[in-house]
């Protein structure tokens, strides 16, 4: 009975050594250190950072009718946004309507070469219909063909 308990101590002992081992920075127990890493990983003002700089990065592959670069960044744009719409569920509504609005167009006139730059315009305008529907319609969009030429 004693040599039980003197192994359960231990084991509890290098358990909660285990589980309490500080980290420089990640303090706390494990559901404090994980939603310390979800606040670092931020919400969709972050996802918005990327998403804009793929934006831009389509429309030069556009210009450059590099398509493949261009449905990669299509693809990189949506995987973007569904994992913010995942950390911020209530912009999760008017990204579904993204999805269905504005990515298909946009992926269909570059795979059957139709008037992409067109439909570059269409999407642009589309990024702005969200931010009226998520309030933010003060939030610009720096339209690339005005800067290139
Ligand atoms: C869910 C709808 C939604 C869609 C779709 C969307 N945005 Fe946004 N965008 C937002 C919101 C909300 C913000 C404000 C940032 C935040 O969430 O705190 C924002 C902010 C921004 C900002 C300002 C970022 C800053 O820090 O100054 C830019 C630039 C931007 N979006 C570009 C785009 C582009 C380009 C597209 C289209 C490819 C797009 N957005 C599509 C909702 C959206």
């Amino acid at each position: 009975m004693k040599q039980l308990t003197l192994f359960l101590l231990v084991l509890c002992f290098s358990s909660c050594i285990q589980t309490d081992s500080e980290h420089q920075w990640l303090s706390g127990n494990e559901h404090h250190r994980i939603d310390t890493v979800a606040r670092h990983l931020r919400g969709n003002d972050v996802v918005m950072w990327e998403v804009d700089f793929r934006y831009k990065k389509l429309y030069e592959a556009l210009e450059a009718k590099n398509d493949a670069y261009a449905l990669y960044q299509l693809k990189k744009i949506k995987l973007a946004m569904s994992n913010g719409s995942e950390r911020r569920p209530k912009r999760k509504k008017s990204y579904e309507w993204f999805f269905t609005n504005a990515i298909p167009p946009m992926e269909k006139a570059i795979n059957e070469k139709g008037d992409t730059m067109t439909e570059f315009k269409n999407f642009t305008n589309k990024c702005m219909t969200c931010h009226s529907m998520e309030g933010v319609p003060f939030m610009p969009i720096e339209q690339p063909w005005l800067s290139h030429n």
